[in-house]
């Protein structure tokens, strides 16, 4: 086979990358380890940036969005009993969406599905080859039987876990991490949510995140141990540390019910450098972790295909190399903000197992200039709505 993008991964960043480019009339194929079900059935990011869902609508996926998503012009941060709320809308003029990962997922399958897009599931041994020269191939094999497809150019959009970082030579990689001592449980529960807006709550138990998908459809969380398993937590006793890490008016009225999916997420800050070698470049997760504090996930993949569609297209159109050459440089340079935006934010929301009394007296200082200074709200707020690009 031959086409002029192939795209490995079939997760946000790869449908959203092979869906712009055919706007633009770009051919692409993509590569997708798992069955669709499965990427469906992932629960999560809930929170897209304005930048998001201006891409959603150049790929002319965004009606759902719009007629089901949900603005939000604030979102509030408690501190054991004491609660304020950050006003996106006052210091931005921006709001966030709320609109799940797994409904962009789903928009965008069915319009490549749609234009008639080629999506391969279950590849197994997906293997880049000669990606440093002008004639780059992918293997691959389906069923047992190996496949070949030559290509211009190679998009590695296989989330963190993938194989088109390691197609990097180390001599040439660099890569940035940091792990956190704890982790994320989620549930998610056909409850009403607790508020209209998040709230991201720090408390001497540890952090809890108040989110939600619908009028329906909750989704919290709670810091836990790296050793925990999701099985170790009951429904109840997962209520019942929710309720004590929020603040007592919005404990006293949390409904609660059945968990209908409940995961564990680690929590990591991690970059790659550089995100292309040759003709192969790397989108979201497969170049970069955030931890989920900041809600940058989604978001920062969603950049780094603003950046390389926009490359691709340029290359296309008028044959020039200037985008794809300068595609890292690009995307790194707001990555790196991300990245430390979501790195600040755990750091300021989250108890750490060797937390002084010193250092818990400064993150209680910091979250009061937060609470009191409004050249404090507007940073947080630019950041959290996202900065441009
Ligand atoms: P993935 O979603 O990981 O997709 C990669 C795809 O590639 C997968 O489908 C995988 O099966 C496939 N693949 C892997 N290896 C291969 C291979 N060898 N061959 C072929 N295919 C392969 N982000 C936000 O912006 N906002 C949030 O509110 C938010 N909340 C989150 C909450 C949780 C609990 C978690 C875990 C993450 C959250 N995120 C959030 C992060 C967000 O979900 C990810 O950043 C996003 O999924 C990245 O998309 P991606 O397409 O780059 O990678
Ligand atoms: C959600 C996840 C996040 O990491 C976050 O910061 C906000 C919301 C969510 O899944 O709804």
């Amino acid at each position: 086979m031959r086409t002029q993008v192939v795209v490995i991964g079939g997760g946000p960043s790869g449908l959203l990358l092979s869906q712009l480019l055919h706007v633009h009339g770009i051919d692409s194929i993509v590569l997708e380890r798992k069955t669709k079900d499965y990427v469906l059935g992932r629960i999560r990011a809930g929170v897209l940036e304005q930048g998001f869902v201006n891409l959603m609508e150049k790929a002319g996926v965004a009606d759902r969005l719009h007629a089901e998503g949900f603005e939000h012009d604030g979102t509030l941060i408690a501190f054991d009993d004491d609660c304020f709320r950050i006003d996106f809308n006052a210091q931005t003029g921006t709001p966030v969406v709320i609109y799940g990962q797994t409904e962009v997922t789903r928009d965008l399958y069915e319009a490549r599905e749609a234009a008639g897009g080629t999506l391969i599931f279950n590849t197994e041994d997906v293997t880049i080859h000669d990606a440093d020269t002008d004639h780059p191939f992918v293997t691959y094999s389906v069923d047992g039987q190996e496949q070949r497809i030559d290509a211009d150019f190679v998009a590695g959009c296989d989330g963190f876990h993938g194989v088109s970082r390691q197609a990097i030579p180390l001599s040439v990689r660099r890569e940035y991490e940091k792990v956190y001592p704890f982790g994320w449980l989620g549930i998610l529960s056909e409850t009403p949510p607790v508020h209209d807006e998040l709230i991201y709550s720090s408390s001497r138990r540890g952090f809890a995140l108040c989110s939600m998908r619908n009028e329906n459809l909750s989704r919290y969380y709670i810091q836990c141990s790296l050793s925990d398993s999701p099985d170790d937590w009951t429904d109840s006793a997962f209520w019942a540390e929710l309720k004590r890490r929020i603040p007592k008016t919005f404990a006293d009225h949390l409904v609660t019910g059945p968990s209908i999916e409940k995961s564990i997420a680690p929590l990591r800050s991690f970059v790659t450098e550089p995100m292309q070698w040759g003709r192969l470049f790397l989108c979201g997760d497969a170049a970069h972790i955030v931890p989920p504090t900041g809600a940058k996930g989604l978001n920062t993949a969603s950049s780094d295909v603003y950046y390389l569609h926009n490359a691709l297209r340029d290359y296309y159109d008028h044959g020039s190399r200037d985008g794809i050459d300068a595609y890292s440089q690009n995307a790194l340079t707001r990555i790196w903000k991300a990245e430390r935006f979501s790195w600040w934010f755990s750091s300021l929301m989250h108890r750490f197992p060797d937390q002084s009394e010193f250092d818990l007296k400064i993150q209680r200082a910091e979250i009061d200039f937060l609470r009191t200074n409004t050249a404090a709200q507007k940073a947080m707020a630019e950041n959290y709505v996202g900065l441009p690009y």
